[in-house]
């Protein structure tokens, strides 16, 4: 199929595409580049030994997105262009708004005109709020605590309520847990911008000595050891769940998961981190932040059931990869 990937270029964007490339589907990205480099296309292309189309465009500007549809005959898209930081949604809320919401919109409007049933939308497991784990794709969604996760929210009710108006449109949400790890080639992976406010790419940089020491938030949450607990997915599974989305879409809205199923603690995963890569981790235990919840892991049989797809790769993996990474990236 050719499918047109927003955000290509991105973390999540370019580890797709590849995996999109070796299932042997044809690469068309449309990215502005406001958080990536068009390097990264090419390092893509390197992994990959395929080409791909680039077309470096704001996916909020109807007339540049229309010239894509008009230029292909797009079979499905795949919907990763967005702001991501939680922090500055809450200081910015209107760009994270106009940008997310509109992009959305805009390649859905594309979709109704060009014929295009299938796509694929990037959302978060930030939908469920504080539920009680493990998070199911039936549960009731409780508010998030900022604009990024509402921007998540209120698309994936666009684009349901888009498909109850026409039930041929064929639309997947795939709510991310926590996408770390890399390409093994270690070419492409994660390039924070600033001081990380993610938890491993933090690691990383502390073991390249970048920065001093982690600051752990909060050691008194109801957990194994009262630090945070989370559900960390190695990228190249989560790419690969795309390819198993887009593979299984039939018509109406399907939600999954794209998670292990397995919580990992701060702790736990510092000490992965030392034990996959030998290196000494040095921490401190400070404050909760603000906004976070304790624990967060999916119930992720649904997507195993329908679409087949498992996470395969294991906590060491993704340790290893993303430091591999990080030490051949040179910024
Ligand atoms: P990323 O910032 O690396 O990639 C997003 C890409 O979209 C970037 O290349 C950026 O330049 C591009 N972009 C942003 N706005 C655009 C616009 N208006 N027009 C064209 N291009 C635009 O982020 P990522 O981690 O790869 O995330 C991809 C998607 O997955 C995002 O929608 C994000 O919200 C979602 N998501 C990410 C995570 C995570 O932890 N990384 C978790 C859950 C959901
Ligand atoms: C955060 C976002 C979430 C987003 C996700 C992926 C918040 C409140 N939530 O989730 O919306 O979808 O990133 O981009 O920002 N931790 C530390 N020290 C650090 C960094 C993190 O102890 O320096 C802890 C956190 O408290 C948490 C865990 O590590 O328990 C994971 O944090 P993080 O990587 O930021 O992801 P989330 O909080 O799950």
């Amino acid at each position: 199929m050719n499918i047109l990937v927003t955000g290509g270029a991105g973390y999540i964007g370019s580890h797709t595409s590849v995996a999109l490339l070796e299932a042997g589907h044809t690469v068309i990205v449309a990215d502005n580049l406001c958080n990536s480099k068009a390097e990264t296309l090419d390092k893509v292309k390197q992994i990959t030994k395929k080409e791909i189309t680039f077309y470096q465009i704001d996916v909020t500007d109807k007339v540049s997105v229309d010239s894509v549809f008009s230029n292909h005959h797009i079979d499905g898209v795949i919907h990763f262009a967005g702001l991501k930081a939680v922090g500055e949604s809450v200081d910015n809320p209107l760009a994270y708004y106009y940008n997310n919401i509109v992009s959305t919109m805009v390649l859905a409007k594309a979709c109704q005109k060009y014929g295009v049933r299938r796509f694929v939308f990037s959302s978060s497991a930030t939908v469920y709020g504080d539920n009680t784990v493990p998070f199911a794709e039936n549960m009731n969604l409780l508010p998030t605590t900022n604009p990024y996760g509402e921007t998540k929210a209120m698309s994936e009710r666009i684009l349901t309520d888009i498909v109850k108006a026409n039930p041929t449109f064929s639309v997947s949400l795939l709510r991310y847990f926590n996408p770390v790890g890399a390409h093994e080639s270690g070419l492409i992976g994660e390039v924070p911008i600033g001081i990380p406010n993610n938890l491993m790419p933090y690691v990383t940089q502390v073991a390249k000595g970048k920065l001093e020491k982690l600051r752990v938030f909060g050691d008194d949450y109801p957990t194994v050891d009262g630090t945070g607990v989370r559900d960390y997915i190695h990228v190249l599974d989560l790419a690969e769940g795309h390819v198993a989305a887009l593979d299984n879409l039939t018509e109406g809205v399907h939600i999954y998961n794209l998670g292990t199923g397995q919580g990992t603690s701060v702790i736990e995963l510092v000490k992965a981190f030392e034990e996959a890569n030998g290196i000494k981790i040095s921490y401190e235990i400070i404050d909760r932040r603000p906004g976070d919840i304790a624990s967060c892991y999916a119930d992720a049989s649904k997507a195993k059931q329908e679409l087949g797809w498992v996470a395969k790769r294991d906590v060491i993996s993704m340790c290893r990869d993303s430091w591999r990474f990080e030490k051949n990236n040179k910024e």
